[in-house]
């Protein structure tokens, strides 16, 4: 293929079967994590005959660089690195150094904070921009109970202020409330983070991966996150920063802050969803509930050139027609689905 007749280049943005245009690449660097989150990496499934990838398998920073380097001339403006943990990747300042690189990216990460106090200052300057970072209690008891991992919540706690100070911030906390388990985090978080600029987040429960043992009524509606804060702080509501923002936001009328809520059961947000994940192994996935990725690793190593990976990527995209969370209530059967640890939160 020539330059000449590339498809849906050149001032049209690439756009898939709804029209929805390519944005963000979430890319998983490794599936390992030194956290089990019971919603995410039960210890049961991934405990120590559980096997993660063979380092051979992982895409290197160099193939990882350049599939994001095509992505970009696609249409990609945000990439955000995921896991598993993301900083459990051997040295990955490198690959943030090469993708920093890149012309005009928002450059972000997912982590569990548990070493991000030692490694933010490296990260700010490799070229990240900002940290996002998971959160699910402020009571030990509570937060051991979900994460199952022996880390106090001031390593996390240290972590957040640590990214802030190295002007990794604002800083976004995730905080996954399922109903039973951490509902009384909801205002213990909302104190602790309220007169910050931290950008505290719940997200609804969701039903991702095989092996989490999704309950529709272990889901807390955001609607009720909302209301049960807006009775101790009020809150009114804030305009997107951006269409197809994940978050809908909300600031304290008090001048206090601002924080969001991820509705993505109870107000799927398909319609506008711009995100490509490629997973540690190189596989791409058009959804996060998809069941199968497209193989890239395969052509990367036998030798395929920018135009023909530029070609499988435009016709990926051009292919993809889902939306899974919008059509969960019409009796989604309940196949086999990829774990969110390899295919990247
Ligand atoms: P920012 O632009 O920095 O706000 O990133 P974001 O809003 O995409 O936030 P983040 O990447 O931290 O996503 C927050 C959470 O929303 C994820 O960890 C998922 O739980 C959920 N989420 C993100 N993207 C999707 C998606 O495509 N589908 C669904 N169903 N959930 C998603
Ligand atoms: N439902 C909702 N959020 C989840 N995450 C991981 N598993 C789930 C799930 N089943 C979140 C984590 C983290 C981000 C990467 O994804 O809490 O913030
Ligand atoms: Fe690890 Fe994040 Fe999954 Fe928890 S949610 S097990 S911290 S990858
Ligand atoms: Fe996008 Fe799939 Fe999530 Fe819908 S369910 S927002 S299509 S990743």
């Amino acid at each position: 293929m020539t330059a000449m007749d590339r498809p849906a280049l050149a001032g049209s943005a690439l756009a898939d079967s709804l029209g929805r245009p390519l944005r963000d690449l979430r890319i998983s660097v490794t599936d390992r994590c030194n956290f089990r989150c019971t919603y995410c990496m039960p210890r049961e499934v991934f405990g120590k005959d559980y096997l993660f990838l063979p380092h051979q398998d992982l895409l290197n920073f160099e193939e990882i660089t350049r599939v994001a380097r095509i992505l970009v001339e696609l249409g990609v403006r945000k990439i955000r690195l995921t896991g598993g943990e993301p900083l459990l990747r051997r040295d990955l300042d490198r690959l943030v150094g090469q993708l920093a690189a890149l012309p005009g990216i928002d450059l972000s990460l997912t982590t569990n904070g548990s070493l991000l106090a030692k490694r933010a200052v490296a990260l700010k300057a490799a070229g990240l921009q900002r940290v996002t970072v998971s959160l699910d209690a402020l009571d030990e008891a509570t937060f051991q109970q979900m994460n199952d991992a022996d880390y106090p919540v001031a390593r996390v706690l240290e972590g957040i202020e640590a990214a802030a100070a190295a002007g990794l911030g604002p800083v976004k906390v995730n905080a996954v409330i399922q109903r039973g388990v951490n509902e009384h985090a909801v205002l213990d978080l909302a104190r602790h983070f309220r007169g910050t600029p931290h950008v505290l987040r719940f997200i609804e429960f969701m039903d991702v991966g095989a092996t989490n043992g999704w309950k529709m009524d272990e889901v807390v509606p955001s609607r009720a996150v909302v209301d049960q804060i807006d009775a101790v702080f009020p809150l009114e509501s804030l305009q997107p920063n951006y269409p197809g923002e994940v978050a809908q936001r909300w600031r304290y009328r008090d001048g206090q802050g601002e924080i969001g809520v991820i509705s993505s059961v109870t107000q799927a947000f398909c319609g506008e969803c711009s995100r490509l994940r490629l997973s540690t192994d190189g596989h791409l996935f058009t959804c996060l509930f998809a069941q199968q990725g497209q193989d890239l690793r395969t052509p990367l190593r036998a030798g395929a050139d920018d135009d023909a990976l530029r070609a499988a990527l435009v016709g990926l995209w051009q292919a993809r027609s889902d939306r899974y969370s919008a059509l969960r209530h019409a009796a989604t059967p309940r196949s086999p689905k990829i774990e969110m640890s390899y295919i990247g939160g």
